[in-house]
Protein backbone atom coordinates (compact mmCIF):
# COMPACT_ATOMS: atom_id res chain seq x y z
CA UNK A 1 0.00 0.00 0.00
CA UNK A 2 2.99 2.37 0.71
CA UNK A 3 4.03 3.28 -2.75
CA UNK A 4 0.25 4.19 -3.48
CA UNK A 5 -0.59 8.13 -4.11
CA UNK A 6 -2.27 9.98 -1.54
CA UNK A 7 -3.70 12.86 -4.15
CA UNK A 8 -4.34 12.74 -7.81
CA UNK A 9 -4.36 15.69 -9.75
CA UNK A 10 -5.53 15.28 -13.58
CA UNK A 11 -5.53 18.19 -16.14
CA UNK A 12 -1.79 19.91 -16.31
CA UNK A 13 -2.07 22.64 -18.15
CA UNK A 14 -0.85 25.78 -16.62
CA UNK A 15 -3.02 25.85 -13.51
CA UNK A 16 -2.98 22.47 -12.98
CA UNK A 17 0.32 21.90 -13.32
CA UNK A 18 1.68 24.48 -10.84
CA UNK A 19 -1.17 23.02 -8.36
CA UNK A 20 0.20 20.16 -8.42
CA UNK A 21 3.96 21.16 -7.83
CA UNK A 22 2.61 22.98 -4.81
CA UNK A 23 0.92 19.62 -3.45
CA UNK A 24 4.39 18.12 -3.82
CA UNK A 25 6.68 21.24 -2.32
CA UNK A 26 4.99 20.80 0.89
CA UNK A 27 6.16 17.07 0.86
CA UNK A 28 2.66 15.02 -0.74
CA UNK A 29 3.11 12.25 -2.83
CA UNK A 30 0.86 13.50 -5.90
CA UNK A 31 -0.31 11.08 -8.81
CA UNK A 32 -1.19 13.29 -11.98
CA UNK A 33 -2.77 12.42 -15.23
CA UNK A 34 -3.79 14.50 -18.60
CA UNK A 35 -5.35 13.59 -21.74
CA UNK A 36 -2.91 13.92 -23.97
CA UNK A 37 1.06 12.88 -23.05
CA UNK A 38 2.86 15.75 -24.07
CA UNK A 39 1.68 17.91 -21.21
CA UNK A 40 2.58 15.23 -18.36
CA UNK A 41 6.26 15.46 -20.35
CA UNK A 42 6.37 18.82 -19.82
CA UNK A 43 5.60 18.92 -16.41
CA UNK A 44 7.88 16.29 -15.10
CA UNK A 45 10.37 18.07 -17.54
CA UNK A 46 9.86 20.93 -15.40
CA UNK A 47 9.34 19.84 -11.91
CA UNK A 48 11.69 16.78 -11.72
CA UNK A 49 12.47 17.16 -7.77
CA UNK A 50 8.68 16.93 -7.21
CA UNK A 51 8.63 12.97 -7.56
CA UNK A 52 5.26 12.97 -9.31
CA UNK A 53 3.58 9.41 -10.22
CA UNK A 54 2.42 9.97 -14.23
CA UNK A 55 0.05 7.86 -15.63
CA UNK A 56 -0.93 7.95 -19.36
CA UNK A 57 -4.35 6.13 -18.70
CA UNK A 58 -7.47 6.99 -16.29
CA UNK A 59 -7.86 3.51 -15.08
CA UNK A 60 -3.50 3.29 -14.31
CA UNK A 61 -4.33 6.76 -12.47
CA UNK A 62 -7.04 6.02 -10.69
CA UNK A 63 -5.86 2.66 -9.40
CA UNK A 64 -2.54 4.24 -8.19
CA UNK A 65 -4.29 6.29 -5.53
CA UNK A 66 -4.46 5.35 -1.71
CA UNK A 67 -8.34 5.16 -1.21
CA UNK A 68 -10.31 7.04 -0.76
CA UNK A 69 -8.91 8.21 -3.72
CA UNK A 70 -8.54 12.33 -3.77
CA UNK A 71 -8.63 13.52 -7.07
CA UNK A 72 -8.71 17.46 -8.34
CA UNK A 73 -9.94 17.77 -11.79
CA UNK A 74 -7.84 21.35 -13.04
CA UNK A 75 -9.65 20.90 -16.75
CA UNK A 76 -11.53 23.64 -18.91
CA UNK A 77 -15.00 24.33 -17.13
CA UNK A 78 -17.88 22.49 -18.61
CA UNK A 79 -17.82 19.58 -20.96
CA UNK A 80 -13.93 18.65 -19.78
CA UNK A 81 -15.08 18.29 -16.44
CA UNK A 82 -18.40 15.62 -17.08
CA UNK A 83 -15.58 13.69 -19.68
CA UNK A 84 -13.13 13.14 -17.06
CA UNK A 85 -15.65 12.63 -14.25
CA UNK A 86 -17.14 9.50 -17.12
CA UNK A 87 -13.69 8.52 -17.74
CA UNK A 88 -12.78 8.16 -13.98
CA UNK A 89 -15.99 6.64 -12.52
CA UNK A 90 -15.17 2.81 -13.75
CA UNK A 91 -12.62 2.64 -12.00
CA UNK A 92 -13.43 4.60 -8.28
CA UNK A 93 -15.54 3.36 -5.38
CA UNK A 94 -17.85 4.50 -3.09
CA UNK A 95 -16.31 6.74 -0.40
CA UNK A 96 -13.62 8.08 -3.49
CA UNK A 97 -13.67 12.03 -3.45
CA UNK A 98 -13.42 14.39 -6.50
CA UNK A 99 -12.74 17.61 -6.83
CA UNK A 100 -13.44 20.25 -9.63
CA UNK A 101 -10.99 22.89 -9.32
CA UNK A 102 -12.19 24.15 -12.44
CA UNK A 103 -13.62 28.01 -13.24
CA UNK A 104 -17.28 25.29 -13.09
CA UNK A 105 -20.92 26.97 -12.96
CA UNK A 106 -22.67 26.74 -9.78
CA UNK A 107 -25.43 24.86 -11.46
CA UNK A 108 -23.15 22.45 -12.83
CA UNK A 109 -21.27 21.55 -9.70
CA UNK A 110 -25.18 21.09 -7.73
CA UNK A 111 -26.14 18.52 -10.57
CA UNK A 112 -22.28 16.97 -10.66
CA UNK A 113 -22.86 16.75 -6.17
CA UNK A 114 -26.44 14.67 -6.84
CA UNK A 115 -25.39 12.58 -9.99
CA UNK A 116 -22.17 11.80 -7.87
CA UNK A 117 -23.92 11.25 -4.54
CA UNK A 118 -25.81 8.66 -5.82
CA UNK A 119 -23.16 6.58 -6.78
CA UNK A 120 -21.24 6.76 -3.60
CA UNK A 121 -18.97 9.34 -5.08
CA UNK A 122 -18.27 12.56 -2.70
CA UNK A 123 -18.19 15.57 -5.26
CA UNK A 124 -16.21 18.74 -4.13
CA UNK A 125 -16.82 21.87 -6.55
CA UNK A 126 -13.43 23.68 -5.22
CA UNK A 127 -13.17 27.80 -6.60
CA UNK A 128 -9.87 28.70 -6.88
CA UNK A 129 -8.60 31.72 -7.14
CA UNK A 130 -4.96 32.84 -7.88
CA UNK A 131 -4.44 32.44 -11.36
CA UNK A 132 -0.82 30.57 -12.40
CA UNK A 133 1.21 32.81 -9.77
CA UNK A 134 -1.53 31.71 -7.05
CA UNK A 135 -1.74 28.16 -8.08
CA UNK A 136 1.88 27.53 -7.13
CA UNK A 137 3.14 29.58 -4.07
CA UNK A 138 -0.61 29.46 -2.28
CA UNK A 139 -4.03 30.42 -3.99
CA UNK A 140 -7.40 31.39 -2.03
CA UNK A 141 -9.78 27.94 -2.33
CA UNK A 142 -13.07 27.53 -1.88
CA UNK A 143 -14.24 24.23 -1.29
CA UNK A 144 -17.92 23.13 -1.37
CA UNK A 145 -19.88 19.72 -1.67
CA UNK A 146 -20.51 16.75 0.24
CA UNK A 147 -19.16 17.52 3.53
CA UNK A 148 -18.11 14.30 4.96
CA UNK A 149 -14.62 14.80 2.49
CA UNK A 150 -13.82 18.15 3.92
CA UNK A 151 -12.01 16.62 6.93
CA UNK A 152 -10.21 14.06 4.58
CA UNK A 153 -8.89 17.04 2.07
CA UNK A 154 -8.67 19.77 4.55
CA UNK A 155 -5.17 18.91 5.48
CA UNK A 156 -3.99 19.42 1.50
CA UNK A 157 -5.86 22.12 0.05
CA UNK A 158 -5.28 24.26 3.75
CA UNK A 159 -1.17 23.65 3.74
CA UNK A 160 -0.91 24.48 -0.23
CA UNK A 161 -3.65 27.58 0.21
CA UNK A 162 -2.13 31.25 1.25
CA UNK A 163 -1.73 31.85 4.73
CA UNK A 164 -2.20 35.18 6.11
CA UNK A 165 -1.21 35.96 9.71
CA UNK A 166 -0.94 32.04 10.19
CA UNK A 167 -4.86 31.59 8.96
CA UNK A 168 -5.22 29.47 5.58
CA UNK A 169 -6.80 31.03 2.90
CA UNK A 170 -9.31 27.86 2.65
CA UNK A 171 -12.12 26.89 4.52
CA UNK A 172 -14.98 25.09 4.23
CA UNK A 173 -17.79 27.28 2.20
CA UNK A 174 -21.08 24.63 2.62
CA UNK A 175 -22.96 22.72 0.46
CA UNK A 176 -23.34 21.84 -3.32
CA UNK A 177 -22.51 24.62 -5.15
CA UNK A 178 -21.28 26.79 -2.64
CA UNK A 179 -17.77 26.86 -2.99
CA UNK A 180 -18.26 27.86 -6.62
CA UNK A 181 -20.82 30.02 -6.26
CA UNK A 182 -18.58 31.82 -4.04
CA UNK A 183 -15.83 31.24 -6.11
CA UNK A 184 -17.81 33.56 -8.67
CA UNK A 185 -19.06 36.19 -6.37
CA UNK A 186 -15.75 36.54 -6.09
CA UNK A 187 -15.05 37.22 -9.65
CA UNK A 188 -17.79 39.70 -9.64
CA UNK A 189 -16.79 41.91 -7.07
CA UNK A 190 -13.24 41.72 -9.18
CA UNK A 191 -14.82 42.82 -12.29
CA UNK A 192 -16.15 45.73 -9.96
CA UNK A 193 -13.21 46.45 -8.34
CA UNK A 194 -10.85 46.73 -11.51
CA UNK A 195 -13.77 48.69 -12.97
CA UNK A 196 -13.64 51.47 -10.46
CA UNK A 197 -9.43 51.28 -10.49
CA UNK A 198 -10.24 52.30 -14.04
CA UNK A 199 -13.18 55.06 -14.15
CA UNK A 200 -10.42 56.38 -11.78
CA UNK A 201 -7.72 56.34 -14.37
CA UNK A 202 -10.20 57.69 -16.92
CA UNK A 203 -10.88 60.62 -14.48
CA UNK A 204 -7.15 61.33 -13.62
CA UNK A 205 -6.13 61.23 -17.78
CA UNK A 206 -9.53 62.76 -19.38
CA UNK A 207 -10.69 64.68 -16.84
CA UNK A 208 -7.91 66.62 -14.55
CA UNK A 209 -5.32 65.89 -17.77
CA UNK A 210 -2.91 63.99 -15.52
CA UNK A 211 0.11 62.42 -17.37
CA UNK A 212 1.22 59.03 -16.60
CA UNK A 213 4.20 59.52 -14.16
CA UNK A 214 1.66 62.18 -12.27
CA UNK A 215 -0.81 59.07 -12.26
CA UNK A 216 1.41 56.16 -11.30
CA UNK A 217 2.76 58.04 -8.34
CA UNK A 218 -1.00 58.57 -7.27
CA UNK A 219 -2.05 54.85 -7.62
CA UNK A 220 1.17 53.89 -5.91
CA UNK A 221 0.00 56.64 -2.84
CA UNK A 222 -3.27 54.89 -2.61
CA UNK A 223 -1.85 51.75 -2.15
CA UNK A 224 -0.48 52.86 0.81
CA UNK A 225 -3.83 53.77 2.62
CA UNK A 226 -7.11 52.22 2.84
CA UNK A 227 -7.41 51.37 -0.57
CA UNK A 228 -4.20 49.26 -0.50
CA UNK A 229 -4.38 45.56 -2.20
CA UNK A 230 -2.90 42.99 -4.78
CA UNK A 231 -5.47 45.41 -8.00
CA UNK A 232 -3.77 48.81 -6.50
CA UNK A 233 -0.08 47.63 -6.17
CA UNK A 234 -0.21 45.69 -10.00
CA UNK A 235 -1.97 49.28 -11.18
CA UNK A 236 1.02 51.23 -10.34
CA UNK A 237 3.35 48.42 -11.59
CA UNK A 238 1.86 48.79 -15.09
CA UNK A 239 2.65 52.73 -14.52
CA UNK A 240 6.13 51.92 -14.22
CA UNK A 241 6.04 49.23 -17.37
CA UNK A 242 7.97 50.95 -20.35
CA UNK A 243 6.63 49.99 -24.13
CA UNK A 244 9.46 47.24 -25.29
CA UNK A 245 8.29 47.89 -28.59
CA UNK A 246 9.06 51.17 -28.88
CA UNK A 247 8.81 54.72 -26.54
CA UNK A 248 6.35 55.53 -23.70
CA UNK A 249 4.32 53.23 -21.89
CA UNK A 250 2.93 50.14 -22.68
CA UNK A 251 -0.49 50.74 -21.17
CA UNK A 252 -0.40 53.54 -24.27
CA UNK A 253 0.25 50.89 -26.68
CA UNK A 254 -2.88 48.85 -25.94
CA UNK A 255 -5.62 48.63 -27.21
CA UNK A 256 -8.96 49.98 -25.61
CA UNK A 257 -11.01 46.58 -25.82
CA UNK A 258 -11.35 44.43 -22.69
CA UNK A 259 -12.01 40.88 -23.06
CA UNK A 260 -13.69 38.77 -20.14
CA UNK A 261 -14.42 35.08 -19.95
CA UNK A 262 -17.29 35.00 -18.46
CA UNK A 263 -17.61 34.46 -14.97
CA UNK A 264 -18.71 38.17 -14.13
CA UNK A 265 -21.69 37.61 -16.40
CA UNK A 266 -22.59 34.84 -14.44
CA UNK A 267 -22.53 36.80 -11.17
CA UNK A 268 -24.64 39.83 -13.06
CA UNK A 269 -27.31 36.75 -14.12
CA UNK A 270 -27.08 35.54 -10.58
CA UNK A 271 -28.06 38.67 -9.17
CA UNK A 272 -30.67 39.10 -11.35
CA UNK A 273 -31.84 35.88 -10.97
CA UNK A 274 -32.05 36.38 -7.20
CA UNK A 275 -33.79 39.54 -7.47
CA UNK A 276 -30.39 41.16 -5.47
CA UNK A 277 -29.33 44.36 -6.71
CA UNK A 278 -25.75 44.37 -7.80
CA UNK A 279 -25.55 47.56 -10.46
CA UNK A 280 -22.03 47.82 -9.69
CA UNK A 281 -20.51 44.40 -10.32
CA UNK A 282 -23.02 44.47 -13.46
CA UNK A 283 -21.84 48.18 -14.41
CA UNK A 284 -18.47 46.84 -14.43
CA UNK A 285 -19.37 43.80 -17.12
CA UNK A 286 -21.43 45.93 -18.89
CA UNK A 287 -18.88 48.58 -19.42
CA UNK A 288 -16.56 45.39 -20.25
CA UNK A 289 -18.92 44.72 -22.89
CA UNK A 290 -19.57 48.64 -24.38
CA UNK A 291 -16.05 49.49 -24.29
CA UNK A 292 -14.92 46.37 -26.08
CA UNK A 293 -17.01 47.88 -29.41
CA UNK A 294 -14.18 49.51 -30.75
CA UNK A 295 -16.15 50.28 -33.89
CA UNK A 296 -19.32 51.67 -31.97
CA UNK A 297 -17.32 54.50 -29.95
CA UNK A 298 -15.34 55.31 -32.99
CA UNK A 299 -19.00 56.12 -34.64
CA UNK A 300 -20.04 58.02 -31.89
CA UNK A 301 -16.80 60.45 -31.81
CA UNK A 302 -18.08 61.63 -34.83
CA UNK A 303 -21.74 61.22 -34.11
CA UNK A 304 -22.24 62.41 -30.64
CA UNK A 305 -22.35 65.71 -29.11
CA UNK A 306 -20.07 66.30 -25.82
CA UNK A 307 -18.12 69.01 -24.93
CA UNK A 308 -17.38 68.71 -21.23
CA UNK A 309 -16.99 71.26 -18.06
CA UNK A 310 -13.34 72.25 -17.69
CA UNK A 311 -12.13 70.82 -14.36
CA UNK A 312 -9.62 72.56 -12.16
CA UNK A 313 -6.28 73.23 -14.11
CA UNK A 314 -3.27 70.64 -13.07
CA UNK A 315 -1.66 72.47 -10.30
CA UNK A 316 -5.21 73.22 -8.55
CA UNK A 317 -6.36 69.40 -8.66
CA UNK A 318 -5.29 67.77 -5.80
CA UNK A 319 -8.88 68.37 -4.06
CA UNK A 320 -10.31 66.81 -7.12
CA UNK A 321 -7.50 63.25 -6.70
CA UNK A 322 -8.49 63.73 -2.95
CA UNK A 323 -11.86 63.49 -3.79
CA UNK A 324 -11.46 60.75 -6.07
CA UNK A 325 -9.60 58.24 -3.68
CA UNK A 326 -12.79 59.53 -0.90
CA UNK A 327 -15.48 58.54 -4.23
CA UNK A 328 -13.29 54.79 -5.27
CA UNK A 329 -12.91 53.88 -1.46
CA UNK A 330 -16.91 53.99 -0.76
CA UNK A 331 -17.50 52.87 -4.41
CA UNK A 332 -15.53 49.72 -3.17
CA UNK A 333 -17.40 49.59 0.07
CA UNK A 334 -20.46 49.59 -1.94
CA UNK A 335 -19.46 46.77 -4.56
CA UNK A 336 -18.27 44.68 -1.65
CA UNK A 337 -21.65 45.21 0.12
CA UNK A 338 -23.44 44.25 -3.04
CA UNK A 339 -21.18 40.89 -3.44
CA UNK A 340 -22.05 39.85 0.34
CA UNK A 341 -25.57 41.04 -0.47
CA UNK A 342 -25.29 38.42 -3.73
CA UNK A 343 -23.87 35.94 -0.37
CA UNK A 344 -26.83 36.20 1.74
CA UNK A 345 -29.31 35.43 -1.54
CA UNK A 346 -27.33 31.91 -1.81
CA UNK A 347 -28.45 31.29 2.09
CA UNK A 348 -32.06 32.38 0.85
CA UNK A 349 -32.20 30.85 -2.84
CA UNK A 350 -30.53 27.64 -1.91
CA UNK A 351 -30.32 27.15 1.99
CA UNK A 352 -26.53 27.07 1.91
CA UNK A 353 -25.82 28.74 5.22
CA UNK A 354 -22.34 30.90 4.61
CA UNK A 355 -20.52 32.20 7.06
CA UNK A 356 -19.74 35.81 5.68
CA UNK A 357 -16.70 36.89 7.74
CA UNK A 358 -14.62 33.46 7.07
CA UNK A 359 -14.94 34.08 3.56
CA UNK A 360 -13.89 37.51 4.09
CA UNK A 361 -10.75 36.29 5.49
CA UNK A 362 -10.20 33.55 3.01
CA UNK A 363 -10.07 36.43 0.46
CA UNK A 364 -7.25 38.37 2.58
CA UNK A 365 -4.34 36.09 0.37
CA UNK A 366 -3.71 34.17 -2.86
CA UNK A 367 -6.44 35.79 -4.55
CA UNK A 368 -6.95 38.84 -7.05
CA UNK A 369 -9.28 40.88 -4.89
CA UNK A 370 -6.73 40.34 -1.95
CA UNK A 371 -7.12 43.69 -0.01
CA UNK A 372 -6.25 45.30 3.83
CA UNK A 373 -10.19 46.20 3.60
CA UNK A 374 -10.72 42.30 3.97
CA UNK A 375 -9.87 42.53 7.25
CA UNK A 376 -12.49 45.15 8.23
CA UNK A 377 -15.06 43.33 6.38
CA UNK A 378 -14.42 40.23 8.53
CA UNK A 379 -14.52 42.49 11.65
CA UNK A 380 -17.77 43.62 10.46
CA UNK A 381 -19.41 39.46 10.55
CA UNK A 382 -17.74 38.99 13.40
CA UNK A 383 -19.76 42.15 15.24
CA UNK A 384 -22.82 40.71 13.90
CA UNK A 385 -23.14 37.79 11.50
CA UNK A 386 -26.41 38.28 10.16
CA UNK A 387 -25.44 41.84 9.34
CA UNK A 388 -27.76 42.91 6.70
CA UNK A 389 -26.33 44.69 4.55
CA UNK A 390 -22.77 45.54 5.05
CA UNK A 391 -23.28 49.60 4.43
CA UNK A 392 -24.83 49.35 7.64
CA UNK A 393 -21.91 47.98 9.53
CA UNK A 394 -21.33 50.93 12.55
CA UNK A 395 -17.22 50.74 10.80
CA UNK A 396 -18.48 51.37 7.39
CA UNK A 397 -20.96 53.85 8.37
CA UNK A 398 -18.22 56.38 9.79
CA UNK A 399 -16.15 55.45 6.51
CA UNK A 400 -19.07 56.48 4.08
CA UNK A 401 -19.86 59.55 6.73
CA UNK A 402 -16.67 60.56 6.47
CA UNK A 403 -16.10 59.72 2.53
CA UNK A 404 -19.31 61.20 1.46
CA UNK A 405 -18.56 64.28 0.50
CA UNK A 406 -15.72 63.46 -1.94
CA UNK A 407 -17.57 60.53 -3.06
CA UNK A 408 -20.64 63.20 -4.21
CA UNK A 409 -18.18 65.92 -5.53
CA UNK A 410 -15.87 63.28 -7.67
CA UNK A 411 -19.13 61.99 -8.89
CA UNK A 412 -20.87 65.32 -10.52
CA UNK A 413 -17.46 66.24 -11.73
CA UNK A 414 -17.12 63.25 -13.70
CA UNK A 415 -20.71 63.71 -15.34
CA UNK A 416 -19.62 67.56 -15.58
CA UNK A 417 -16.23 66.49 -17.67
CA UNK A 418 -18.18 63.66 -19.47
CA UNK A 419 -15.89 61.23 -18.43
CA UNK A 420 -17.99 57.83 -18.42
CA UNK A 421 -17.64 56.74 -14.87
CA UNK A 422 -20.96 54.00 -14.60
CA UNK A 423 -19.09 51.95 -11.37
CA UNK A 424 -18.56 54.70 -9.33
CA UNK A 425 -21.85 57.12 -10.06
CA UNK A 426 -24.37 53.45 -9.85
CA UNK A 427 -22.77 52.98 -6.43
CA UNK A 428 -23.85 56.25 -5.30
CA UNK A 429 -26.76 55.54 -6.57
CA UNK A 430 -26.97 52.45 -4.56
CA UNK A 431 -26.11 53.90 -1.28
CA UNK A 432 -28.59 57.11 -1.62
CA UNK A 433 -31.24 54.10 -2.58
CA UNK A 434 -30.29 51.72 0.50
CA UNK A 435 -31.35 55.25 2.40
CA UNK A 436 -34.54 56.49 0.32
CA UNK A 437 -36.72 57.17 3.45
CA UNK A 438 -39.47 57.54 0.54
CA UNK A 439 -38.38 55.99 -2.82
CA UNK A 440 -39.92 56.77 -6.27
CA UNK A 441 -41.66 53.47 -5.99
CA UNK A 442 -45.27 54.96 -5.41
CA UNK A 443 -45.04 56.14 -8.56
CA UNK A 444 -44.14 53.23 -10.43
CA UNK A 445 -47.38 51.32 -8.67
CA UNK A 446 -49.27 54.02 -9.96
CA UNK A 447 -48.11 53.55 -13.38
CA UNK A 448 -48.75 49.36 -13.19
CA UNK A 449 -51.72 50.11 -11.37
CA UNK A 450 -53.15 52.60 -14.28
CA UNK A 451 -51.94 50.79 -17.51
CA UNK A 452 -52.51 47.15 -15.89
CA UNK A 453 -54.61 47.46 -12.84
CA UNK A 454 -51.66 45.56 -11.16
CA UNK A 455 -52.62 47.06 -7.56
CA UNK A 456 -50.83 48.84 -4.69
CA UNK A 457 -50.49 49.02 -0.96
CA UNK A 458 -51.19 52.09 0.87
CA UNK A 459 -48.95 53.74 3.22
CA UNK A 460 -52.31 54.32 5.66
CA UNK A 461 -52.91 50.56 5.76
CA UNK A 462 -51.29 47.33 6.65
CA UNK A 463 -49.10 45.76 4.34
CA UNK A 464 -50.86 43.10 1.83
CA UNK A 465 -53.51 44.84 1.62
CA UNK A 466 -53.94 46.20 -1.80
CA UNK A 467 -56.37 48.88 -4.00
CA UNK A 468 -57.10 49.26 -7.69
CA UNK A 469 -57.75 53.48 -8.14
CA UNK A 470 -60.33 54.31 -11.41
CA UNK A 471 -57.13 56.15 -12.86
CA UNK A 472 -59.29 58.07 -15.64
P1 LIG B 1 -5.43 26.39 -17.55
O1 LIG B 1 -5.07 25.51 -16.44
O2 LIG B 1 -4.23 26.83 -18.32
O3 LIG B 1 -6.34 27.52 -17.16
P2 LIG B 1 -7.74 25.19 -18.94
O4 LIG B 1 -8.02 25.74 -20.28
O5 LIG B 1 -8.63 25.52 -17.80
O6 LIG B 1 -6.21 25.49 -18.62
O7 LIG B 1 -7.71 23.60 -19.02
C1 LIG B 1 -6.95 22.94 -19.95
C2 LIG B 1 -6.85 21.50 -19.53
O8 LIG B 1 -8.12 20.86 -19.73
C3 LIG B 1 -5.82 20.74 -20.33
O9 LIG B 1 -5.09 19.93 -19.46
C4 LIG B 1 -6.69 19.91 -21.27
O10 LIG B 1 -6.13 18.68 -21.65
P3 LIG B 1 -5.22 18.57 -22.99
O11 LIG B 1 -3.98 19.28 -22.68
O12 LIG B 1 -4.98 17.13 -23.15
O13 LIG B 1 -6.00 19.17 -24.09
C5 LIG B 1 -7.86 19.61 -20.40
N1 LIG B 1 -9.03 19.16 -21.14
C6 LIG B 1 -9.77 19.87 -22.01
N2 LIG B 1 -10.78 19.11 -22.49
C7 LIG B 1 -10.67 17.89 -21.92
C8 LIG B 1 -11.40 16.67 -21.99
N3 LIG B 1 -12.50 16.56 -22.76
N4 LIG B 1 -10.98 15.63 -21.26
C9 LIG B 1 -9.88 15.74 -20.46
N5 LIG B 1 -9.16 16.84 -20.35
C10 LIG B 1 -9.53 17.92 -21.05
Amino acid sequence: MNDLYEFGVAGLAVMGGNLARNLANHGFRVAVWNRGWEKTEALLARAPEAGFGAFRTPQEFVGALARPRKIILMVQAGAAVDACIAGFLPYLEPGDIIMDGGNSHYPDTVRRCRELSERGIRFLGVGISGGEEGALNGPSIMPGGDESAWPEVAPYLQTIAAQVDGVPCCDWIGPEGAGHYVKMVHNGIEYADMELIAEAYAFLRDGLKLDNREIGSIFERWNGGVLAGYLMEITAKIFRKADPEGEGLLLDRILDAPGQKGTGRWTGVAALETATPAPTIADAVFQRFLNADVELRRRGVDLLPGEGVALPRKEESAAAVADLESALYAAKICAYAQGFALLKAAEREFRWPLNYGSIALLWRGGCIIRARFLNDINAAYQRDPELENLLFDEFFRGELAANLPGFRRCTAAGALAGVAMPAIAGALAYFDSCRARRSAGNLIQAQRDFFGAHRFERVDRPRGETFHADWM
